[in-house]
C-alpha cells in the first residue's frame, strides 16, 4: 500500500469533507471516517491512504469502461482546445454531437428517431415526461397529462424524478411532490397468469393504474427494466412484452429509464432488446460516457420525433438545457462508445454477469441467511433474511445489509452497495473473471462472518 499523502493531510481532508461539502444521500456524522478516492485503474480504486478496492457498483453502476482511461482524458483535451463548448440552441450545433446523436441512434432500438442530450438521469427522464406530453397536446390529446410509475422505482432527483421514484424514503420532508405522477399499486382481487417479477408484480399492476386513473388521462408509463436502487429487480421473461401490449391498447406512451441498464449492463445495449420490445421514449445517461463527464440523453421514436419536426406555428418545444449537446462530453462519449465496441464489453458483460450469479449461487446458494439470489447480466442481487426457509425478515434495526457491506469493504477490499437487506453488485463491463472470483469470495466471507452461519 503506498500513499501519496501523510497522515495529517488525510486528517484535514476528512475534517474539510464533514464541515464543507454536503454529499448525495449522506448524514456527515454517520461518516466520520469517509473514504477519500484518489485513483483508479480498471476496476481498482485506490484511496488516500494507499489501500486498494475492487470497484464492485461500477461507482454508481456508471464507470463502464473502467477507471484510468487515458485516451478518454485525451480526447476531452483535444475537444476542449478545439471547441469547448457552443450552444446548440435555436439553429446552432457542434461536430460531435450531431456524429454522437447518429451512433447512439445506431445502437438503440430500431423505432428511435432522435436524440435530446443533457447532463444527468434525472433531467433525462424530466424531459422524457415533458416531450410525452407535449406529443400528446401535438396529436389533439391535451388531457392525456399523468405519469404512471412503479413501487420500489428509482428515477433521479430532481423534483419529478423525485415523484416519479417509488421509494417514499425519497419523499420525506420535500413535499408537496410534483402532481399527476401515480404509482402502481397490488391490484385487489388480481386474477391473471403472469410470472411475477422478482419484487413480485406483473404488468397487471401497471394495467390496473392506467384503469384506475382513466387512459384518457395518462401520458405514459416509466419503468426501469431492471429496477436498480431498489435492490435489483430484474422483470419475468413476459413482464415488457405485455406491459408494450398493455400501453398500446390503452394508448399510453412507454418510457424506459435505461440510466443504468442502458449501454450494455444486461449483455445487451439497450435492455429490453433481450425481449425484443421497443419502448416509446427512453433515457440513459451513467455509461454513455462512463462518468468521465456528465452526460445523459432522451430518445424519441421516430412518430414523436416526426411530431416535433411538424408543428403548428403557435408550438415550439421549449425544453432545454445549457449544456445539451456539450460538445467536451460528446467527444467523451463518442470515444467511450468505440472502447465498448474494441473491447467487446457488452458481451463480457454478459459473459461476467454469469460468472458473478453462479458464483453467488454456488457460495451462498444454500444458506441459511440468504434468499432470492438473482441477476440481469452483470448486475446482481442477494436479500439476506433472518430464515431463509420461513422467509423469515431481519429486523431493520439490525442493520444486516450494512454489516455486510461494511465487512465487504474493510475485510474483503470490495465496494458496494446494499439497499435495506439487499447487497447489489454491478462492476464496471471489463471485470475480468478472477476479479468476479474475488468479488464473491468477498461476499461470501462477509455473509459467513457477518450471520455467523
Ligand atoms: C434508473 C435511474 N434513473 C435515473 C437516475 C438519476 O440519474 P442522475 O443521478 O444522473 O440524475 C438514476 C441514478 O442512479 C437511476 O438509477
Amino acid at each position: 500500500m503506498t500513499s501519496s499523502y501523510d497522515e495529517r493531510t488525510v486528517a484535514r481532508l476528512i475534517h474539510d469533507d464533514l464541515a464543507h461539502l454536503l454529499h448525495p444521500q449522506h448524514y456527515a456524522p454517520d461518516h466520520q471516517d469517509p473514504i477519500i478516492f484518489d485513483r483508479g485503474e480498471g476496476v481498482w480504486l485506490t484511496d488516500v491512504r494507499g489501500r486498494r478496492y475492487i470497484d464492485g457498483l461500477a461507482s454508481l453502476w456508471n464507470v463502464a469502461v473502467g477507471h484510468g482511461r487515458a485516451e478518454l482524458a485525451e480526447v476531452a483535451a483535444e475537444q476542449l482546445r478545439k471547441l469547448a463548448f457552443t450552444t446548440a440552441y435555436t439553429g446552432f450545433s457542434n461536430v460531435p454531437a450531431i456524429e454522437l446523436a447518429g451512433k447512439v441512434l445506431d445502437l438503440a432500438y430500431p423505432n428511435m428517431g432522435g436524440v435530446f442530450f443533457t447532463n444527468s438521469g434525472s433531467e433525462s427522464n424530466e424531459g422524457a415526461f415533458k416531450a410525452a406530453r407535449f406529443y400528446w397536446n401535438l396529436k389533439g390529446r391535451p388531457s392525456k397529462v399523468k405519469l404512471i410509475a412503479r413501487e420500489r422505482a428509482y428515477h433521479g432527483g430532481t423534483l419529478a424524478a423525485s415523484a416519479m421514484t417509488g421509494l417514499p424514503v425519497f419523499w420525506k420532508y420535500f413535499g408537496p411532490l410534483v402532481p399527476e405522477i401515480v404509482h402502481t399499486r397490488k391490484p385487489d382481487n388480481l386474477e391473471c397468469d403472469c410470472t411475477l417479477n422478482a419484487d413480485g408484480e406483473c404488468a397487471h399492476w401497471v394495467e390496473a393504474a392506467i384503469e384506475r386513473e382513466g387512459a384518457d388521462t395518462v401520458a405514459a408509463v416509466i419503468c426501469e427494466p431492471v429496477k436498480g436502487a431498489g435492490g435489483v429487480l430484474p422483470p419475468s421473461d413476459e413482464y415488457f412484452v405485455r406491459l408494450r401490449e398493455i400501453c398500446d391498447r390503452h394508448e399510453v406512451l412507454l418510457i424506459a429509464d435505461e440510466v443504468i441498464t442502458g449501454f450494455g449492463r444486461t449483455g445487451h445495449w439497450f435492455a429490453l432488446q433481450r425481449w425484443g420490445v421497443n419502448p416509446d421514449l427512453m433515457s440513459v445517461a451513467k455509461a454513455i460516457t462512463s462518468a468521465y463527464i456528465p452526460m445523459g440523453a432522451f430518445i424519441v421514436s421516430q412518430p414523436i420525433m416526426d411530431a416535433l419536426h411538424d408543428l403548428p406555428p403557435d408550438a415550439r418545444f421549449m425544453h432545454a438545457y445549457t449544456n445539451s449537446a456539450h460538445p467536451g462530453a460528446a467527444a467523451v462519449a463518442l470515444r467511450n462508445l468505440q472502447i465498448f465496441e474494441d473491447e467487446k464489453l457488452v458481451s463480457n458483460a454478459g459473459a461476467m454477469g454469469v460468472r458473478l450469479a453462479s458464483g453467488i449461487r454456488r457460495a451462498l446458494g444454500a444458506h441459511p441467511h440468504v434468499t432470492n439470489i438473482r441477476s440481469l447480466g452483470l448486475m446482481a442481487g442477494v436479500t439476506l433474511v433472518k430464515d431463509a426457509e420461513r422467509g423469515t425478515p431481519y429486523d431493520p434495526a439490525d442493520g444486516i445489509g450494512g454489516k455486510v457491506a461494511r465487512h465487504m469493504r474493510q475485510e474483503g477490499g470490495v465496494i458496494t452497495r446494499f439497499v435495506g437487506d439487499h447487497v447489489v453488485f454491478a462492476p464496471p463491463l471489463v471485470v475480468n473473471a478472477s476479479e468476479v472470483d474475488l468479488i464473491v469470495d468477498a461476499l461470501e466471507r462477509a455473509v459467513r462472518a457477518v450471520t455467523g452461519a
